[in-house]
């Protein structure tokens, strides 16, 4: 019902490119071309597979080596739709919802295709100009950002949305293989269980083409490192990634360093985990001084809420002369630990790091290299790389070029970790 000159406004084409396409003249429609057809069409998943087969047929029939049909195994199409709950009710965190939204500076409108090309051509890899990262220390509230922004974008990949948890800190469980992941993704979009390739390489490429005519968001939680998440990135231009991570990630496009909240934020936080009739009457210092004892950790935020509502007796000054006494102790309700989140992290550290990590609360609130070598007893080149495996982890922070602070639960978590390790030793 639309004129070639309508359609091709709605699709942001050239009427030329239109007008080709219709007679035939266009021999080679690009990939890019088909979907903003398709887009502005308003086709769903098997009308636009229907249109991008006819698009390669056009260009087979003239024999220039496409051929049409030879395409990836069809697959059902299924919309996934896998993202876990939102949180009730995110507390703060605007300016990175803003920016996962598209909204930040330095990233393409995510929204559709526009400004994808650009990005491709910067960028070159799979994926990269479509993916953000979001890493940041356990506990920060990476996975809660993560979900939530996925849950208010996922109205524009209408092909479905995708959520694997990558496992890489998961008690009792190693990371997920990537293949692993590629099978249940592929199964996931709908491609039987015996057409998935046994090779990483042929589950990547099968992926991809399942995925290069489609609109899906991915959301890959909690990966261990960029050769975990390498593979798993769509290359079409129609797919959005969010992956959250404990590590930086080097090779990845945006990328999105979670701090913890400011103080009045993590106080709404509490507030809203303990209960508005347990937290409300008390003195707002109290309050402060209480996220505050949590370093203004998310996680322990919530468990020290968790805590006082499940206590009926307890006031907050009361939880707070606790947290005074033995916060990591108190710090844990339910399946909820901190101790045992920092310990995850611990664990996969090199043994020299955690050497130098175990040594982390002799070496002062706020150290330089020079004090950590000294404590070491190593140079300041070989202390700078071992805090650097430590900062890659955010198990450590940077306040300035070569001086550092780390979080306040981290540091008694260091301390812990190393008596514990001392008394292992004597034993
Ligand atoms: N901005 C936020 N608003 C509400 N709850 C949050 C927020 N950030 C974190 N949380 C809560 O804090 C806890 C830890 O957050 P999570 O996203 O699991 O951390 P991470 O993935 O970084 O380890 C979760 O219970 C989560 O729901
Ligand atoms: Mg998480």
């Amino acid at each position: 019902m639309l004129t070639q000159e309508q359609l091709a406004e709605r699709a942001g084409l050239n009427v030329r490119t239109v007008r080709r396409l219709e007679s035939g003249g266009l021999r080679q429609p690009r990939t890019t071309s088909v979907l903003l057809l398709a887009q502005a069409l308003e086709l769903d998943g098997e009308e636009r597979a229907l249109l991008a087969a006819v698009a390669r047929g056009v260009t087979a029939d003239d024999g220039n080596g496409e051929r049409a049909g030879e395409g990836p195994p069809r697959a059902a199409a299924i919309v996934p739709r896998q993202l876990p709950a939102d949180v009730t009710a995110l507390v703060g965190r605007a300016r990175e919802l803003a920016i996962l939204e598209g909204d930040g500076a330095g990233t393409s409108t995510m929204d559709g295709l526009a400004g994808t090309s650009t990005m491709d051509g910067l960028a070159g890899t799979a994926g990269v100009g479509r993916t953000a990262t979001v890493d940041g220390m356990a506990g920060v509230g990476k996975t809660a950002l993560a979900v939530h922004a996925a849950h208010r974008l996922a109205h524009r990949f209408p092909d479905g949305q995708l959520f694997v948890d990558l496992r890489a800190h998961s008690p009792g469980a190693a990371p997920v293989e990537p293949g692993e992941a590629l099978a249940r993704m592929l199964r996931a979009l709908g491609v039987p269980g015996d057409r998935i390739p046994c090779h990483l390489d042929d589950r990547t490429a099968l992926y991809r083409s399942v995925l290069a005519e489609r609109r899906v968001l991915v959301v890959l939680d909690d990966a261990a490192d960029d050769h975990q998440v390498h593979p798993l990135l769509p290359a079409g231009p129609g797919c959005r990634v969010i992956v959250t991570s404990r590590r930086r990630l080097t090779c990845l496009g945006e990328s999105l360093s979670l701090d913890v909240p400011p103080v009045a934020e993590a106080v709404a936080l509490f507030i809203r985990t303990a209960g508005v009739g347990r937290a409300a009457d008390a003195p707002l210092d109290v309050l402060r001084e209480v996220v505050e004892r949590c370093g203004r950790l998310p996680l322990a935020v919530c468990v020290a809420g968790a805590r006082l509502r499940a206590h009926a007796t307890w006031s907050a000054r009361h939880l707070l002369g606790l947290l005074a006494a033995d916060r990591l102790g108190e710090l844990r309700a339910g399946r909820h630990d901190v101790a045992a989140a920092l310990d995850l992290s611990y664990a996969g550290l090199a043994p020299e790091e955690r050497r130098a990590y175990r040594m982390l609360d002799c070496f002062g609130a706020v150290f330089e290299v020079h004090e950590a070598a000294a404590s070491l007893g190593t140079t300041s080149a070989r202390a700078a790389r071992l805090l650097e495996g430590l900062l890659d982890v955010h198990l450590l922070r940077e306040i300035a070029p070569g001086r550092y602070r780390p979080h306040d639960l981290v540091r008694d978590h260091a301390a812990r970790t190393s008596s514990a390790s001392a008394a292992a030793a004597g034993r």
